[in-house]
């Protein structure tokens, strides 16, 4: 068994650490945050995510898994660093690399062991393997030969662990053989397909692989819109389609667009990257443009409904970018309730996860509710951002016994038609008929 290290504990380090924890290695996991390494090694997951807080407990009980804060401890005498801090989007939604940067001038000043790994998780910009291993060498103390190796994540939040042990494919990019067998080796017992290349295409496969998936929802959203022109349902549609093997039905869902830390920051990344080598790349700036307009597609639905929000309560029911995350990253909830309150709408927003996160982006522009009754007492319209399944077992009468008026403005598709017909609602949704 290996002595693994990982560098940050974000949604991406805890979970590999945690897994490889689960399979048997030593792992420490290093974090410059004090109260989030106190908080771990209390047993408490600073993200919500099902089963890993039991995991993390187990194995932190049979002495696999440590939390410290110090590089120096973390790293010195690991056999393989797995870089997976945060690179979050700057001002001109380029990708920002300072933490990589950090961490890797660390990881150059404090490991020890010849021939270590130091193998990339965290998403990059295609090239940043590279970056990486000069940020290491410029601090390095010493005469210590050391490995670089891409191995980006396809993990989804809220089904974080399942993907980790059930996953399609296992990507693994380096220069040497010697890298990529180590690090095949590491991976097997997960019985995942595991697939070697170099580094760069191992930095794109992640980068186009998730742009690929919100193409895919940006054409359904597309085939939505020409739906409601032509009175068809996009469920069938969807289905119908991926019905043929070589779609395949995932990712087909219409529905308020795409959010989230991943798609929309990779799928902008690919297009920069595209404009900086000058490869015209207008299919991946069209997905993001879709998906700008889909945020938007209910609110103007509803302006058409009602000529003016202006004074009307709005009930929101979910915050976060999907369901079994509190994650507001990029969620379509923030871009609409922003909206709404500038067509003069009272808001109140209820999630079972995500306010505590939406509060500090939206603050106290709208109102949060403690369930879904406060949410939708007296409002006039509500709008369906999340398809917790809270929400998607709403009995469909409640909507006309709290609400001052029935009318429901449905951004995932919650309900199936028939249903709501033998309801007294009126119900918009995305890509099907209104029903009134
Ligand atoms: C995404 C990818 O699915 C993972 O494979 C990848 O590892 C991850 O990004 C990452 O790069 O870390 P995630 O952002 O957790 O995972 O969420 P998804 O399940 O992909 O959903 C993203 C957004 O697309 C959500 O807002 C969801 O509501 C929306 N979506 C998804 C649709 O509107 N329609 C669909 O059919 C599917």
């Amino acid at each position: 068994m290996k002595k693994i290290a990982i560098a940050g504990t974000g949604y991406v380090g805890l979970v590999t650490g945690v897994s490889l924890a689960e399979i048997g290695h030593d792992v420490i996991c290093v974090d410059k945050d004090k109260r989030k390494i106190e908080s771990l090694r209390s047993g408490k997951t600073p993200i919500y995510e099902p089963g890993l807080e039991e995991m993390m407990r187990k194995n932190m009980q049979k002495g696999k898994l440590f939390f410290t804060t110090s590089s120096f401890v973390g790293f010195k005498d690991a056999d393989m660093i797995i870089i997976a801090v945060g690179t979050p989007k700057d001002e001109n939604g380029t990708l920002d690399l300072q933490y990589i940067e950090q961490a890797a001038k660390e990881i150059g000043r404090n490991i020890t062991k010849n021939n270590a790994m130091i193998v990339t998780k965290s998403t990059v910009p295609v090239g940043a393997n590279r970056k990486i291993k000069e940020w290491i060498q410029t601090e390095l103390k010493g005469n210590i030969k050391f490995f670089i190796a891409a191995n980006p994540e396809f993990l989804r939040q809220g089904s974080a662990l399942y993907d980790t042990f059930h996953g399609d494919r296992i990507i693994i990019g380096a220069e040497s053989e010697e890298a990529l067998d180590s690090l095949e080796a590491l991976y097997q017992p997960f019985g995942i397909p595991i697939m070697k290349t170099d580094l760069k295409s191992a930095e794109l496969i992640k980068t186009a692989s998730n742009a690929f998936l919100a193409l895919k929802i940006s054409y359904a959203n597309t085939i939505a819109g020409i739906c409601e022109q032509i009175g068809a349902n996009i469920e069938d549609v969807s289905l119908g389609i991926g019905m043929d093997s070589r779609i395949g039905t995932s990712f087909l869902k219409a529905g308020i667009g795409f959010g989230g830390s991943c798609l929309p920051k990779d799928t902008a990344a690919l297009a920069g990257l595209a404009n900086e080598v000058g490869e015209p790349a207008q299919l991946i700036h069209d997905i993001l443009e879709v998906n700008k307009r889909q945020e938007l597609s209910l609110l103007k639905k509803a302006i058409h409904r009602f000529k003016s929000l202006k004074g009307k309560n709005v009930a929101m029911l979910g915050l976060s970018f999907k369901p079994e995350t509190d994650d507001v990253r990029d969620a379509a909830s923030l871009t609409l309730a922003r909206q709404l309150v500038m067509e003069g709408a009272k808001v109140t927003a209820y999630d079972p996860a995500a306010v505590e996160n939406a509060k500090k982006v939206l603050g106290d522009l709208i109102y949060y509710a403690d369930s879904i009754e406060q949410a939708l007492k007296n409002a006039d319209l509500a709008f369906i951002v999340t398809e917790w399944e809270e929400i998607r077992n709403i009995r469909l009468n409640l909507f006309y016994e709290w609400m001052r008026e029935p009318i429901i403005f449905d951004g995932r598709n919650c309900f199936q038609l028939d249903k709501v017909k033998k309801c007294p609602l009126e119900y918009h949704s995305i890509g099907r008929p209104i029903v009134i």
